[in-house]
């Protein structure tokens, strides 16, 4: 397995571009089962988790062809239904072609996505809402066998603001007969990009990006061409690699109208962030890192794949900062690492309390999940020394590239291929 060597202390200058959103791309190749022609996507990232999906997708019938961050989707045909445990097992977001599978082909067997480092992660508000439009569904040998011979239209209420179940039955909706609310709805910037897109495909909805969305059925929808949105988290990482060594950067591409609760978070902790006319946005950090209390919130609020990054960052502040994490049981596994690196952390159920410390040093670590290996990767450009991040197959499933573009800024960063 690979591993990134970090030698800290280098400030960050120069300019790299945003790379397309992993969580937008996820729901929009999947929406692809809900035509059938060829669809094309712009700007894809290329990540491990967009493999993934493609997996999914050939595995079903569907042909893939990808010519750099251009990707061609053929969803004519569809030979079968299953998404298998092999695949599923390696990225809980391939349950996002069960909604598109019933409601293109009336029927879909899906590996139920085991838990994960962060939490358990449970499904039943997707399942309960595909039940109440109308399907079958059984539990068997670790699978969901979902039958329906046409989804009806529903009212759904989702008890949490779940995003991929929000992608998830706003895709199955689209095809069902009659009109389906889906109340208390995720407002996240990517639901809202897969509506653009569904409607580019002739789907009727009405409200995405608020907690209340309304979709009429329709009998087909047609194949589309679309630009995939910059991603916010990739983004928000970067501004707080610049908070932590004094850097002056900017981001090219830069979705900043989707990062207000992020934005607000860092200028409070003493950065200067500002929007320039092309797009991108200058990112300087100051000397003095002020501390900052995080409450990580369903969208607009702060999110929640922020969290290990702002941590980081509050790890070298001055004084005292409190982060509670409210969406997952269990996001709090960079910290005995951070703490190895010599932050101060004390953790008290769902909250971290962080009391700044003067510097970190630097000291072999272990990813654990996405958000927590970029934590790492944070608190190494920052630390004094050496700081070793392995396992970082993690990094790779959501960041392009992301050791490639902090070297681009001036950092002491490099991969080791695992036995060099
Ligand atoms: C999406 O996951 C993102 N993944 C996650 O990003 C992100 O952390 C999360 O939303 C929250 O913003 C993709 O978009 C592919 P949820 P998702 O359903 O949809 C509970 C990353 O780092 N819940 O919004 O799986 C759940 O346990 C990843 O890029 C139920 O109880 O998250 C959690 O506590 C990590 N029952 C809360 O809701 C359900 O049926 C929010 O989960 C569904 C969810």
């Amino acid at each position: 397995m690979d591993k990134i060597v970090i030698v800290g202390g280098e400030r960050l200058i120069g300019e790299v571009e945003i790379s397309g959103s992993k969580n937008a791309t996820l729901p929009i190749f999947a929406s692809t089962i809900l035509n059938q022609g060829e669809n094309i996507f712009h700007n894809v990232p290329n990540l491990k988790d967009v493999e993934t999906i493609g997996k999914v997708l050939r595995n079903l019938g569907i042909r893939i062809e990808a010519e750099g961050k251009k990707y061609k989707i053929d969803s004519s045909e569809i030979l079968n239904d299953e998404a298998p445990y092999e695949l599923v097992k390696t990225m809980r977001a391939s349950i996002l072609v069960l909604g598109p599978l019933l409601a293109r082909r009336g029927r879909a067997t899906v590996s139920l996505p085991g838990g994960c480092a962060i939490g358990a992660r449970p499904i039943n508000l997707h399942l309960m809402g595909l039940e109440a439009m109308g399907a079958k569904i059984e539990l068997s040998r670790g699978y969901i066998e979902a039958k329906a011979d046409r989804l009806r239209g529903a009212s759904i209420s989702f008890d949490i603001p779940t995003v991929t179940g929000t992608e998830n039955l706003m895709m199955a909706a689209t095809l069902a007969k009659g009109k389906t609310v889906l109340q208390n709805a995720a407002m996240e910037p990517e639901v809202v990009e897969l509506a653009n897109v569904l409607i580019k495909m002739g789907a009727k909805i009405k409200g995405a990006g608020t907690r209340l969305i309304e979709i009429e059925g329709v009998d087909e929808l047609h194949p589309v061409e679309h630009r995939i949105i910059p991603d916010r988290i990739e983004a928000g990482t970067l501004m707080v690699a610049a908070g932590l060594t004094k850097g002056n950067i900017r981001l090219i591409d830069c979705p900043i109208d989707h990062m207000e609760a992020v934005i607000l978070k860092l200028r409070d902790s003493g950065m200067e962030i500002e929007k320039e006319g092309d797009g991108s946005v200058r990112v300087v950090g100051n000397r003095r890192i002020r501390s900052v209390d995080v409450k990580t919130q369903p969208y607009p609020g702060f999110p929640t794949d922020m969290q290990a990054q702002f941590m980081a960052l509050m790890c070298l502040s001055r004084g005292l900062s409190v982060i509670s994490e409210t969406i997952f049981e269990n996001r709090f596994i960079h910290v005995s690492e951070l703490r190895r690196m010599g932050a101060d952390i004390r953790i008290q159920g769902n909250t971290a309390i962080i009391q700044g410390v003067d510097h970190l040093s630097g000291a072999p670590v272990m990813a654990t999940d996405l958000r927590a290996s970029a934590s790492l990767i944070l608190a190494g450009l920052a630390a004094e020394g050496i700081t070793e991040v392995s396992r970082v197959y993690h990094l790779d499933r959501g960041y392009e590239g992301l050791d490639r573009k902090l070297a681009q800024l001036g950092a002491n960063i490099r991969r080791v291929k695992e036995g060099e």
